[in-house]
Protein backbone atom coordinates (compact mmCIF):
# COMPACT_ATOMS: atom_id res chain seq x y z
CA UNK A 1 0.00 0.00 0.00
CA UNK A 2 1.38 3.85 -0.53
CA UNK A 3 0.95 5.72 2.20
CA UNK A 4 0.50 9.63 2.21
CA UNK A 5 1.88 9.88 5.47
CA UNK A 6 3.34 7.65 7.98
CA UNK A 7 3.62 8.73 11.59
CA UNK A 8 6.59 6.90 12.58
CA UNK A 9 7.43 5.07 15.83
CA UNK A 10 5.24 6.94 18.71
CA UNK A 11 3.42 5.41 21.77
CA UNK A 12 0.16 5.25 19.47
CA UNK A 13 -3.03 5.32 22.27
CA UNK A 14 -5.97 3.19 20.26
CA UNK A 15 -9.52 2.42 22.06
CA UNK A 16 -7.65 -1.28 22.03
CA UNK A 17 -5.01 -0.32 24.42
CA UNK A 18 -1.69 1.56 23.40
CA UNK A 19 1.09 -0.17 21.21
CA UNK A 20 4.96 1.39 20.18
CA UNK A 21 4.39 1.81 16.19
CA UNK A 22 3.23 3.68 13.13
CA UNK A 23 0.48 4.83 11.60
CA UNK A 24 -0.09 4.67 7.64
CA UNK A 25 -2.61 7.73 6.27
CA UNK A 26 -3.82 7.28 2.86
CA UNK A 27 -5.46 10.86 1.77
CA UNK A 28 -7.76 11.65 4.80
CA UNK A 29 -7.42 8.47 6.47
CA UNK A 30 -6.44 6.18 8.78
CA UNK A 31 -5.28 2.80 6.35
CA UNK A 32 -2.83 1.26 8.01
CA UNK A 33 -1.39 0.21 11.83
CA UNK A 34 1.80 -1.77 12.20
CA UNK A 35 5.23 -1.97 13.86
CA UNK A 36 7.25 -0.38 11.19
CA UNK A 37 5.18 0.47 8.11
CA UNK A 38 7.14 1.14 4.38
CA UNK A 39 7.52 4.17 2.96
CA UNK A 40 6.87 4.73 -1.02
CA UNK A 41 7.98 7.56 -3.22
CA UNK A 42 6.67 10.41 -1.98
CA UNK A 43 5.93 9.46 1.66
CA UNK A 44 5.73 12.20 4.17
CA UNK A 45 7.60 10.53 7.59
CA UNK A 46 6.45 12.68 10.27
CA UNK A 47 8.62 11.19 13.59
CA UNK A 48 7.21 10.49 16.59
CA UNK A 49 9.82 8.42 18.62
CA UNK A 50 9.53 9.67 22.12
CA UNK A 51 6.35 11.27 21.77
CA UNK A 52 2.62 9.86 22.19
CA UNK A 53 0.36 9.58 19.62
CA UNK A 54 -3.56 10.08 20.39
CA UNK A 55 -6.66 10.45 18.87
CA UNK A 56 -8.11 13.87 17.39
CA UNK A 57 -9.76 15.61 20.58
CA UNK A 58 -13.50 16.33 20.56
CA UNK A 59 -14.24 19.38 22.29
CA UNK A 60 -18.19 19.35 22.53
CA UNK A 61 -19.09 22.13 24.56
CA UNK A 62 -18.19 25.01 22.97
CA UNK A 63 -19.15 28.65 22.30
CA UNK A 64 -17.55 30.23 19.99
CA UNK A 65 -18.50 34.77 18.74
CA UNK A 66 -21.69 34.01 21.44
CA UNK A 67 -24.05 36.94 22.21
CA UNK A 68 -24.35 36.45 25.53
CA UNK A 69 -24.47 38.58 29.31
CA UNK A 70 -24.08 41.88 27.31
CA UNK A 71 -21.71 41.41 24.99
CA UNK A 72 -19.93 39.12 22.77
CA UNK A 73 -17.65 36.21 23.62
CA UNK A 74 -14.51 36.95 22.15
CA UNK A 75 -13.43 33.57 20.27
CA UNK A 76 -14.52 33.48 16.97
CA UNK A 77 -14.44 30.70 14.46
CA UNK A 78 -10.93 31.73 13.49
CA UNK A 79 -8.99 32.42 17.06
CA UNK A 80 -11.29 29.41 18.46
CA UNK A 81 -10.52 26.61 16.37
CA UNK A 82 -6.62 27.52 15.91
CA UNK A 83 -6.61 27.35 19.65
CA UNK A 84 -8.11 24.14 19.50
CA UNK A 85 -5.59 22.74 17.17
CA UNK A 86 -2.56 23.88 19.26
CA UNK A 87 -4.66 21.75 22.08
CA UNK A 88 -5.25 18.67 19.83
CA UNK A 89 -8.60 19.73 19.56
CA UNK A 90 -9.83 18.85 16.00
CA UNK A 91 -13.42 18.35 16.22
CA UNK A 92 -15.93 20.74 18.23
CA UNK A 93 -19.51 20.93 18.44
CA UNK A 94 -20.90 24.50 19.59
CA UNK A 95 -24.26 25.49 20.41
CA UNK A 96 -26.32 26.61 17.58
CA UNK A 97 -28.98 29.58 19.28
CA UNK A 98 -32.17 30.94 18.26
CA UNK A 99 -31.92 34.72 18.88
CA UNK A 100 -35.34 36.83 18.93
CA UNK A 101 -37.71 35.26 16.97
CA UNK A 102 -35.50 32.80 14.76
CA UNK A 103 -36.29 29.05 13.57
CA UNK A 104 -34.51 26.37 14.76
CA UNK A 105 -33.09 26.37 10.83
CA UNK A 106 -32.13 29.81 10.80
CA UNK A 107 -30.41 29.03 14.81
CA UNK A 108 -28.26 26.29 12.44
CA UNK A 109 -28.21 28.55 9.23
CA UNK A 110 -26.32 31.37 11.78
CA UNK A 111 -23.89 29.28 12.93
CA UNK A 112 -22.62 28.24 10.00
CA UNK A 113 -22.04 30.96 8.38
CA UNK A 114 -19.56 31.83 11.41
CA UNK A 115 -17.74 29.11 11.23
CA UNK A 116 -17.82 29.38 6.98
CA UNK A 117 -14.48 30.26 5.80
CA UNK A 118 -12.80 30.49 9.06
CA UNK A 119 -12.87 27.14 10.93
CA UNK A 120 -9.43 24.90 10.69
CA UNK A 121 -11.18 22.03 12.38
CA UNK A 122 -13.91 20.08 11.79
CA UNK A 123 -17.44 21.37 13.39
CA UNK A 124 -20.98 20.96 14.00
CA UNK A 125 -23.56 21.90 16.35
CA UNK A 126 -26.10 21.39 19.07
CA UNK A 127 -29.39 22.69 18.56
CA UNK A 128 -30.89 25.08 20.95
CA UNK A 129 -34.60 24.70 22.19
CA UNK A 130 -35.58 27.98 23.55
CA UNK A 131 -39.48 28.34 22.69
CA UNK A 132 -40.58 25.08 22.92
CA UNK A 133 -43.99 25.77 21.73
CA UNK A 134 -42.82 27.01 18.59
CA UNK A 135 -39.53 24.69 18.21
CA UNK A 136 -41.49 21.81 18.82
CA UNK A 137 -42.45 20.94 15.40
CA UNK A 138 -39.35 21.95 14.07
CA UNK A 139 -37.21 19.18 15.66
CA UNK A 140 -37.82 16.22 12.67
CA UNK A 141 -36.67 18.99 10.10
CA UNK A 142 -33.23 19.29 11.90
CA UNK A 143 -32.63 15.47 12.72
CA UNK A 144 -33.50 15.27 8.90
CA UNK A 145 -30.79 18.02 8.09
CA UNK A 146 -28.04 16.36 10.25
CA UNK A 147 -28.16 17.28 13.28
CA UNK A 148 -28.72 14.45 16.79
CA UNK A 149 -28.24 16.33 19.78
CA UNK A 150 -30.57 19.37 21.19
CA UNK A 151 -29.94 21.44 23.89
CA UNK A 152 -32.43 23.31 26.44
CA UNK A 153 -31.20 25.65 29.23
CA UNK A 154 -33.16 25.60 32.86
CA UNK A 155 -31.71 28.91 33.02
CA UNK A 156 -31.04 32.29 31.36
CA UNK A 157 -34.70 33.99 31.76
CA UNK A 158 -32.87 36.83 30.91
CA UNK A 159 -31.21 35.97 27.65
CA UNK A 160 -34.28 34.16 26.58
CA UNK A 161 -32.86 31.04 26.09
CA UNK A 162 -34.53 29.59 29.06
CA UNK A 163 -37.20 25.82 29.53
CA UNK A 164 -39.73 24.88 31.65
CA UNK A 165 -40.56 21.27 32.96
CA UNK A 166 -43.13 20.78 30.10
CA UNK A 167 -40.52 21.89 27.17
CA UNK A 168 -37.94 19.08 29.36
CA UNK A 169 -39.92 16.21 29.06
CA UNK A 170 -41.88 17.14 25.63
CA UNK A 171 -38.37 17.47 23.89
CA UNK A 172 -37.13 13.78 25.97
CA UNK A 173 -40.04 12.30 24.14
CA UNK A 174 -39.26 13.16 21.08
CA UNK A 175 -35.47 12.44 21.48
CA UNK A 176 -36.65 9.17 22.78
CA UNK A 177 -39.34 8.68 19.12
CA UNK A 178 -35.92 10.05 16.80
CA UNK A 179 -33.54 8.00 18.49
CA UNK A 180 -31.50 11.40 19.38
CA UNK A 181 -30.47 12.91 22.61
CA UNK A 182 -31.20 16.28 25.02
CA UNK A 183 -28.25 17.77 26.34
CA UNK A 184 -29.12 19.87 29.66
CA UNK A 185 -27.65 23.07 31.00
CA UNK A 186 -29.09 21.69 34.71
CA UNK A 187 -29.62 24.42 37.67
CA UNK A 188 -32.61 25.08 39.14
CA UNK A 189 -33.86 29.08 38.30
CA UNK A 190 -36.24 30.23 40.65
CA UNK A 191 -34.53 29.51 43.92
CA UNK A 192 -30.85 30.72 42.61
CA UNK A 193 -33.05 33.95 41.07
CA UNK A 194 -33.99 33.61 44.95
CA UNK A 195 -30.72 33.54 46.75
CA UNK A 196 -29.49 36.04 44.21
CA UNK A 197 -32.12 38.19 44.87
CA UNK A 198 -31.33 37.96 48.85
CA UNK A 199 -27.79 38.91 48.11
CA UNK A 200 -28.35 41.81 45.70
CA UNK A 201 -27.92 44.61 48.05
CA UNK A 202 -25.07 47.25 48.22
CA UNK A 203 -23.52 46.43 51.76
CA UNK A 204 -23.40 42.58 50.72
CA UNK A 205 -21.87 42.98 47.08
CA UNK A 206 -19.41 45.67 48.95
CA UNK A 207 -18.47 42.91 51.38
CA UNK A 208 -17.98 39.89 49.53
CA UNK A 209 -17.44 41.19 45.58
CA UNK A 210 -17.06 38.46 42.92
CA UNK A 211 -17.30 35.47 45.79
CA UNK A 212 -21.26 36.42 46.09
CA UNK A 213 -21.14 34.52 42.28
CA UNK A 214 -20.43 30.78 44.56
CA UNK A 215 -22.18 32.52 47.70
CA UNK A 216 -25.54 32.59 45.57
CA UNK A 217 -25.11 29.02 44.22
CA UNK A 218 -24.81 26.43 46.48
CA UNK A 219 -24.63 22.93 44.94
CA UNK A 220 -28.24 22.20 45.80
CA UNK A 221 -28.84 24.61 42.88
CA UNK A 222 -27.19 21.86 40.50
CA UNK A 223 -27.98 18.92 41.90
CA UNK A 224 -32.37 19.23 42.00
CA UNK A 225 -31.92 20.72 38.68
CA UNK A 226 -30.10 17.59 37.81
CA UNK A 227 -32.60 15.30 39.53
CA UNK A 228 -35.71 16.65 38.12
CA UNK A 229 -34.21 15.90 34.49
CA UNK A 230 -32.96 12.83 34.97
CA UNK A 231 -37.04 12.02 36.46
CA UNK A 232 -38.02 13.13 33.27
CA UNK A 233 -35.45 11.08 31.14
CA UNK A 234 -36.27 8.26 33.50
CA UNK A 235 -39.78 8.46 32.36
CA UNK A 236 -39.97 8.96 28.85
CA UNK A 237 -36.88 6.73 28.16
CA UNK A 238 -35.63 10.43 25.79
CA UNK A 239 -31.71 10.20 26.23
CA UNK A 240 -30.37 12.72 28.29
CA UNK A 241 -26.53 14.32 28.78
CA UNK A 242 -25.79 16.70 31.43
CA UNK A 243 -23.63 19.64 30.24
CA UNK A 244 -20.55 21.02 32.59
CA UNK A 245 -21.23 18.88 35.59
CA UNK A 246 -20.04 20.33 38.61
CA UNK A 247 -20.94 19.24 41.69
CA UNK A 248 -20.06 15.83 43.89
CA UNK A 249 -23.84 15.44 44.05
CA UNK A 250 -24.56 15.66 40.37
CA UNK A 251 -22.26 12.50 40.01
CA UNK A 252 -23.96 10.99 42.69
CA UNK A 253 -27.38 11.02 41.23
CA UNK A 254 -26.06 10.57 37.66
CA UNK A 255 -24.56 7.05 39.02
CA UNK A 256 -27.51 6.00 40.81
CA UNK A 257 -29.90 6.61 37.67
CA UNK A 258 -27.09 5.13 35.27
CA UNK A 259 -27.28 1.67 37.96
CA UNK A 260 -31.15 2.00 37.54
CA UNK A 261 -30.49 2.25 33.74
CA UNK A 262 -31.63 5.23 32.77
CA UNK A 263 -30.24 6.77 29.57
CA UNK A 264 -28.25 9.56 31.30
CA UNK A 265 -24.93 10.66 30.86
CA UNK A 266 -23.12 13.20 31.48
CA UNK A 267 -19.98 15.85 30.86
CA UNK A 268 -17.90 17.71 33.39
CA UNK A 269 -15.50 20.45 31.84
CA UNK A 270 -11.60 21.00 32.83
CA UNK A 271 -11.79 23.62 34.99
CA UNK A 272 -13.88 21.78 37.31
CA UNK A 273 -11.10 19.50 37.72
CA UNK A 274 -8.20 22.09 38.37
CA UNK A 275 -10.05 24.78 40.15
CA UNK A 276 -11.60 25.35 42.97
CA UNK A 277 -13.35 28.59 44.44
CA UNK A 278 -10.58 29.32 46.01
CA UNK A 279 -10.02 31.53 42.90
CA UNK A 280 -13.19 33.91 43.75
CA UNK A 281 -10.83 35.27 47.17
CA UNK A 282 -8.56 36.84 44.51
CA UNK A 283 -8.24 40.11 43.47
CA UNK A 284 -8.86 39.35 40.07
CA UNK A 285 -11.47 36.63 41.20
CA UNK A 286 -14.25 37.94 39.07
CA UNK A 287 -12.36 36.68 36.04
CA UNK A 288 -13.04 32.99 37.19
CA UNK A 289 -17.03 33.42 36.93
CA UNK A 290 -18.69 30.79 35.10
CA UNK A 291 -21.65 29.24 35.23
CA UNK A 292 -21.95 27.02 36.48
CA UNK A 293 -18.80 28.10 39.12
CA UNK A 294 -16.47 26.13 39.80
CA UNK A 295 -17.06 24.30 42.98
CA UNK A 296 -14.98 22.71 46.31
CA UNK A 297 -12.18 20.75 46.63
CA UNK A 298 -14.48 17.63 47.55
CA UNK A 299 -16.97 18.41 44.16
CA UNK A 300 -13.02 18.11 42.02
CA UNK A 301 -12.20 15.03 44.04
CA UNK A 302 -15.30 13.68 43.09
CA UNK A 303 -15.56 14.18 39.44
CA UNK A 304 -11.78 12.73 38.86
CA UNK A 305 -13.64 9.83 40.91
CA UNK A 306 -16.37 9.40 38.77
CA UNK A 307 -13.95 9.95 35.42
CA UNK A 308 -12.68 6.77 36.89
CA UNK A 309 -16.01 5.21 38.14
CA UNK A 310 -17.59 6.00 34.34
CA UNK A 311 -20.48 8.02 35.69
CA UNK A 312 -18.85 11.02 33.85
CA UNK A 313 -18.23 10.17 30.24
CA UNK A 314 -16.68 13.79 29.25
CA UNK A 315 -14.51 16.41 29.77
CA UNK A 316 -14.88 19.55 27.32
CA UNK A 317 -14.26 23.09 27.89
CA UNK A 318 -17.49 24.89 27.93
CA UNK A 319 -15.47 27.42 26.03
CA UNK A 320 -16.83 30.96 26.01
CA UNK A 321 -13.90 33.81 26.48
CA UNK A 322 -14.11 36.91 27.64
CA UNK A 323 -11.25 39.61 27.92
CA UNK A 324 -10.35 41.62 31.02
CA UNK A 325 -12.18 44.36 29.06
CA UNK A 326 -15.57 42.74 29.01
CA UNK A 327 -15.04 41.28 32.21
CA UNK A 328 -14.66 44.65 34.00
CA UNK A 329 -17.85 46.00 32.97
CA UNK A 330 -18.87 44.28 36.16
CA UNK A 331 -18.06 47.05 38.07
CA UNK A 332 -18.53 45.63 41.37
CA UNK A 333 -22.10 43.68 40.78
CA UNK A 334 -21.10 40.12 40.41
CA UNK A 335 -24.54 39.37 38.55
CA UNK A 336 -23.15 41.41 35.60
CA UNK A 337 -19.94 39.73 34.52
CA UNK A 338 -19.80 38.44 31.43
CA UNK A 339 -20.04 34.42 32.75
CA UNK A 340 -17.33 32.00 30.71
CA UNK A 341 -13.57 30.81 30.12
CA UNK A 342 -11.12 30.18 27.59
CA UNK A 343 -10.49 26.62 27.26
CA UNK A 344 -9.78 24.95 23.94
CA UNK A 345 -6.02 25.57 24.04
CA UNK A 346 -5.82 24.11 27.07
CA UNK A 347 -7.89 20.92 27.54
CA UNK A 348 -5.69 17.97 26.65
CA UNK A 349 -2.39 19.77 28.70
CA UNK A 350 -4.93 20.38 31.68
CA UNK A 351 -6.17 17.14 31.89
CA UNK A 352 -2.99 15.59 30.85
CA UNK A 353 -0.75 16.76 33.48
CA UNK A 354 -3.40 16.74 36.36
CA UNK A 355 -5.32 13.51 35.45
CA UNK A 356 -2.54 11.38 33.74
CA UNK A 357 1.04 12.69 35.18
CA UNK A 358 -0.92 13.60 38.48
CA UNK A 359 -1.74 10.06 38.46
CA UNK A 360 -5.82 10.07 38.16
CA UNK A 361 -6.30 8.56 35.01
CA UNK A 362 -4.09 6.56 32.72
CA UNK A 363 -3.39 7.77 29.03
CA UNK A 364 -5.89 5.18 27.66
CA UNK A 365 -8.58 6.54 29.96
CA UNK A 366 -7.82 9.97 28.80
CA UNK A 367 -8.26 9.46 25.21
CA UNK A 368 -11.43 7.75 26.34
CA UNK A 369 -13.30 10.87 28.00
CA UNK A 370 -11.64 13.42 25.59
CA UNK A 371 -12.09 11.94 22.25
CA UNK A 372 -13.67 8.47 21.79
CA UNK A 373 -16.85 8.65 24.13
CA UNK A 374 -17.71 12.21 23.08
CA UNK A 375 -17.24 10.92 19.34
CA UNK A 376 -19.96 8.03 20.16
CA UNK A 377 -22.38 9.92 22.62
CA UNK A 378 -22.21 12.39 19.80
CA UNK A 379 -22.89 10.44 16.75
CA UNK A 380 -19.30 10.74 14.88
CA UNK A 381 -17.60 7.41 16.02
CA UNK A 382 -16.12 5.89 14.10
CA UNK A 383 -15.38 8.47 11.43
CA UNK A 384 -13.85 10.76 14.85
CA UNK A 385 -12.72 9.37 17.96
CA UNK A 386 -10.33 6.49 17.80
CA UNK A 387 -7.27 5.75 16.24
CA UNK A 388 -8.75 2.65 14.29
CA UNK A 389 -8.28 2.02 10.07
CA UNK A 390 -11.19 3.63 7.75
CA UNK A 391 -11.36 6.83 10.36
CA UNK A 392 -10.31 9.85 9.56
CA UNK A 393 -6.73 10.52 10.06
CA UNK A 394 -7.85 13.06 13.10
CA UNK A 395 -4.05 12.88 15.27
CA UNK A 396 -1.98 14.70 17.58
CA UNK A 397 1.35 14.19 18.98
CA UNK A 398 2.56 15.21 22.10
CA UNK A 399 5.64 14.85 24.56
CA UNK A 400 4.91 12.92 27.33
CA UNK A 401 7.14 15.40 30.25
CA UNK A 402 8.10 18.19 28.13
CA UNK A 403 5.91 21.38 29.97
CA UNK A 404 5.78 24.88 28.61
CA UNK A 405 4.19 27.72 30.89
CA UNK A 406 0.81 28.97 30.05
CA UNK A 407 0.95 32.48 28.77
CA UNK A 408 -1.47 33.94 26.96
CA UNK A 409 0.82 36.38 25.11
CA UNK A 410 1.65 33.12 23.03
CA UNK A 411 -1.47 31.38 22.47
CA UNK A 412 -4.04 31.62 19.64
CA UNK A 413 -7.20 32.23 21.64
CA UNK A 414 -8.26 36.12 22.21
CA UNK A 415 -8.40 36.20 25.58
CA UNK A 416 -5.68 38.57 27.29
CA UNK A 417 -5.50 36.26 30.40
CA UNK A 418 -5.60 32.91 31.49
CA UNK A 419 -7.01 31.56 34.40
CA UNK A 420 -4.22 28.77 34.54
CA UNK A 421 -1.56 31.71 33.94
CA UNK A 422 1.79 30.34 34.79
CA UNK A 423 1.09 27.23 35.07
CA UNK A 424 3.62 24.40 33.58
CA UNK A 425 1.62 21.88 31.31
CA UNK A 426 2.36 18.87 29.70
CA UNK A 427 -0.14 18.11 26.75
CA UNK A 428 0.47 20.87 24.08
CA UNK A 429 0.39 19.35 20.22
CA UNK A 430 3.65 19.43 18.78
CA UNK A 431 2.04 18.01 16.20
CA UNK A 432 -1.95 18.06 15.13
CA UNK A 433 -2.89 16.36 11.68
CA UNK A 434 -7.08 16.86 11.00
CA UNK A 435 -7.89 14.42 7.65
CA UNK A 436 -4.81 13.84 7.04
CA UNK A 437 -2.94 17.45 6.59
CA UNK A 438 -0.43 18.69 9.69
CA UNK A 439 -2.58 21.83 10.41
CA UNK A 440 0.22 22.37 13.53
CA UNK A 441 4.04 21.52 13.34
CA UNK A 442 6.49 22.26 16.17
CA UNK A 443 3.68 24.14 18.29
CA UNK A 444 2.68 26.40 15.77
CA UNK A 445 -0.68 26.61 13.57
CA UNK A 446 0.34 25.92 10.18
CA UNK A 447 -3.44 24.90 8.63
CA UNK A 448 -5.07 26.75 6.42
CA UNK A 449 -8.60 28.63 8.01
CA UNK A 450 -11.90 27.98 6.56
CA UNK A 451 -10.44 24.11 5.74
CA UNK A 452 -12.76 22.64 8.96
CA UNK A 453 -15.98 20.63 7.19
CA UNK A 454 -19.37 20.39 9.06
CA UNK A 455 -20.14 16.99 10.22
CA UNK A 456 -23.68 15.71 9.63
CA UNK A 457 -24.82 12.91 11.93
CA UNK A 458 -27.38 10.48 11.88
CA UNK A 459 -27.79 9.19 15.75
CA UNK A 460 -26.62 10.25 19.40
CA UNK A 461 -26.40 8.73 22.09
O1 LIG B 1 -20.05 30.37 31.75
C1 LIG B 1 -20.47 29.77 30.79
N1 LIG B 1 -20.53 28.50 30.83
N2 LIG B 1 -20.88 30.40 29.68
C2 LIG B 1 -21.51 29.80 28.58
C3 LIG B 1 -22.97 29.52 28.76
C4 LIG B 1 -23.26 28.19 29.38
O2 LIG B 1 -24.07 28.09 30.29
O3 LIG B 1 -22.71 27.18 28.95
ZN1 LIG C 1 -24.54 26.08 30.35
ZN1 LIG D 1 -21.93 26.19 27.64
Amino acid sequence: MHFDRIVRGGTVVTPAGSFTGDVGIVGEKIAALGSTLDPGEGTQVIDATGHHVLPGILDVHVHLELPFCGTVSADDYRTGTRAGARGGVTTLIDFAIPFAGDSLEQAADNWMRKAEGKALVDYTFHICITRWSEHKSQVKGMVDRGFTTFKEFMIYESEGWQSDDRALFGTLEQMREYGTMLLVHAESARVLDELIARHHTPELMSRYGARLHPMTRPNFVEAEAIQRAIQWCEVTGGRLYIVHMSTAEGADLVRAAQARGVPVVAETCAQYLVLDDSVFDRDDGHLFACCPQVKKPKDVERLWKGLRGGEVSVISTDTCTFSREQKATWNGDWTKIPMGLPGLETLLPLTYTHGVLGGKLSIEELCLKLSTNPARIMGLYPRKGGITIGADADLVIIHPTATRAVDPATMETNADWSPYLGWELAGFARTTLSRGEVIVDDYRVVGREGRGQWLPRTSAG
